[in-house]
């Protein structure tokens, strides 16, 4: 089946029997283009100051060490946004309505959706939708196990492109899309309103979102989120590094780029760099890369909103921010928005 999507066609199937432990469950597959890390990467090292798109840290190993960073003392977001899905997922259930179909940007966040999906007034079908098949298909299957009364069907696509979801499989039910963890937070302001149009265009005029939203918050709790005492978030940021030595025969000295974690107040967001120790030369796929002391790659970038500043992204995008949940401390923001176009 051939479906036109913006100016975007893309080709689905539906693949029963996936992999053996997905027996039941059919994943759509919207064959997202693959990204090309060593492009990116010399395209990005070739910039002034150097940079690199943040989904390459995502590799088998960068998810791993994502979870633990997920798990520490220091990183404050996922055990806020859990409290608070815990604490009001009733008034969330309620807003969302029964029957509804949650459509899920992301298919990592495990807990929070498996406490998301016990509150609400039966939910009629999850699409979890994520770019990394093999992820995808572990996750809806670990789901599936927990959550055994709930329709999955997962949509291996690329949530930054439009992608559709068939009337016949969401059966006339109200399209709620799900965004947790902050991740908006990793986009630029332009992207992030691309994304959220893409949602309201998916979701249609009756259509909402739930959404994680990290908030603004004295500069030294978000430096030390990020760059932790026990140096989980300095593997994952060098990670990288390790990445491009064993895919893009690169040679870089890994412990000669140091893990920086910076609150930039001028962009309301935390910075990750890698920084060079030293006057230093790579090699990466063949081309010679110069490093001056001190030059850094910039790898990732997390925006800290305030309630009004998300609420005007969100706004521009075609969204209006109906409720706002906070955990205690007002750390973190769990946001219920309706569709306004
Ligand atoms: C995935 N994303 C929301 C995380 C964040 O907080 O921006 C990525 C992360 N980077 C370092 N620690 C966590």
């Amino acid at each position: 089946m051939s479906v036109a999507s913006g100016t975007t066609h893309i080709f689905m199937n539906f693949l029963r029997k996936a992999t053996p432990s997905m027996s039941q469950i059919a994943l759509m597959d919207c064959a997202p283009r693959s990204s090309d890390f060593r492009h990116d990467l010399l395209a990005g090292l070739s910039q002034s100051p150097k940079t690199l798109p943040c989904k390459y840290l995502y590799d088998e190993r960068g998810s791993q060490l994502f979870e633990l960073i997920c798990e520490l003392e220091e990183y404050y977001p996922t055990r806020a946004e859990i409290s608070i899905l815990q604490n009001y997922g009733a008034e969330i259930a309620d807003a969302l309505g029964s029957d509804c179909a949650v459509i899920e940007y992301g298919s990592g966040s495990g807990l929070k959706t498996e406490i998301l999906l016990e509150h609400l007034h039966a939910p009629n079908v999850y699409f979890p939708v994520d770019i990394s098949r093999e992820h995808l298909c572990s996750s809806a299957a670990a789901l599936e196990e927990k959550c055994p009364d709930i329709d999955i069907v997962p949509v291996c696509a690329d949530f930054t492109r439009d992608f559709e979801l068939p009337d016949s499989l969401v059966n006339g039910s109200r399209r709620a899309a799900y965004f947790s963890g902050s991740t908006i937070g990793n986009f630029e302001v332009g992207e992030s309103i691309e994304i959220l149009q893409g949602m309201a265009r998916l979701c249609g005029r009756d259509g909402c979102l739930l959404i994680g939203v990290d908030l603004q918050k004295d500069p030294a709790v978000l430096e030390a989120a990020y760059d932790d005492s026990e140096g989980v978030t300095r593997q994952f940021n060098q990670n990288l590094l390790h990445r491009a030595n064993a895919e893009l025969d690169a040679d870089f000295d890994v412990e000669q780029f140091q893990h920086r974690a910076i609150y930039n107040p001028q962009h309301a967001r935390i910075e990750m760099h890698l920084e060079s120790s030293c006057d230093q030369q790579v090699t990466v796929a063949g081309q010679k890369i110069n490093f001056a002391a001190g030059e850094t790659i910039h790898t990732e970038n997390s925006h800290k909103h305030t309630l009004e500043s998300f609420a005007n992204i969100a706004a521009r995008a075609g969204w209006q921010v109906k409720t706002v949940w906070t955990d205690d401390r007002q750390y973190f923001s769990v946001q219920y928005l309706t569709v306004t176009t």
